[in-house]
């Protein structure tokens, strides 16, 4: 691919703007030699403004998300898009967020460009467990569980019954829940249809994958090997 094309994909302006940089030579390549539209330098040595270009496509990121944030591009609160480099909402293909979490709900986020990846994680028949902690207004009453594993419960407007899901009492009034597919609001509706309610709800841990020490509002890459895991869950 052109210098240009690439470095436009990936966020560093537009084509136009990306044209007066390297016009300025601060795109170079590991050496310091200034580069032209057609070298043919590989995307590691590749250097704009003396630092490395960020990942090519196929990317995959986790955010650890604070309550309080939309997943969306464009939306009129906080975005958790502001979380990351401005330069990652302009990449082309777009860098999305694997599935969503709701404005009110906090942890582990993944995003990607890579957009077979991202369809092979949010799919049911892949398996990849979504691992919930969640905190209820009133103490639970012990009946949970094996409705929600029954793969029975049918929430009120959805066409098929919920897929089995785990649920283990950590506490009076806080569960953990592990679910296999992710449908609108899918664990505050699970709680309201058995007649509770969500107070906070927290993502932590996506097949083997979890938050780590990350802190609330920081991101990191996945490695290959936790990028590949994920769908061996
Ligand atoms: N279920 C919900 O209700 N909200 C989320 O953000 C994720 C799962």
């Amino acid at each position: 691919m052109r210098l240009i094309k690439l470095l436009a994909n990936l966020g560093y302006g537009s084509r136009k703007e990306v044209q007066k940089y390297i016009r300025m030579g601060i795109v170079t390549d590991a050496e310091g030699n200034v580069l032209k539209d057609d070298a043919k330098t590989a995307h590691e040595d590749i250097r704009f403004n003396e630092r490395p270009l960020d990942p090519a496509h196929g990317v995959v990121l986790m955010l650890n998300k604070p309550t309080g944030y939309v997943c969306s591009l464009k939306d009129t609160g906080k975005l958790v898009y502001e979380l990351l480099p401005h330069r990652f909402s302009e990449r082309k293909p777009v860098l999305s967020t694997v599935g969503r979490l709701d404005s009110e709900t906090s942890g582990l986020l993944l995003f990607t460009d890579d957009g077979d990846y991202l369809h092979r994680i949010i799919s049911p028949k892949n398996h990849v467990a979504k691992i919930y902690e969640v905190t209820l207004a009133r103490p639970l009453e012990g009946h949970e569980a094996a409705i929600f594993a029954s793969g029975e419960l049918m929430l009120e407007s959805e066409k098929t019954p919920l897929k089995p899901a785990t649920m283990e009492q950590t506490g009076e009034k806080t569960a953990r829940l592990t679910l296999y597919e992710g449908r609108y609001h899918q664990v505050r509706r699970m709680f309201a249809a058995v007649g509770n309610h969500v107070e906070a709800l927290h993502r932590a841990q996506m097949g083997d994958l979890t938050l780590g020490d990350l802190r609330p509002g920081k991101w990191r890459l996945l490695t290959a090997s936790e990028r590949d895991g994920l769908l061996q869950g």
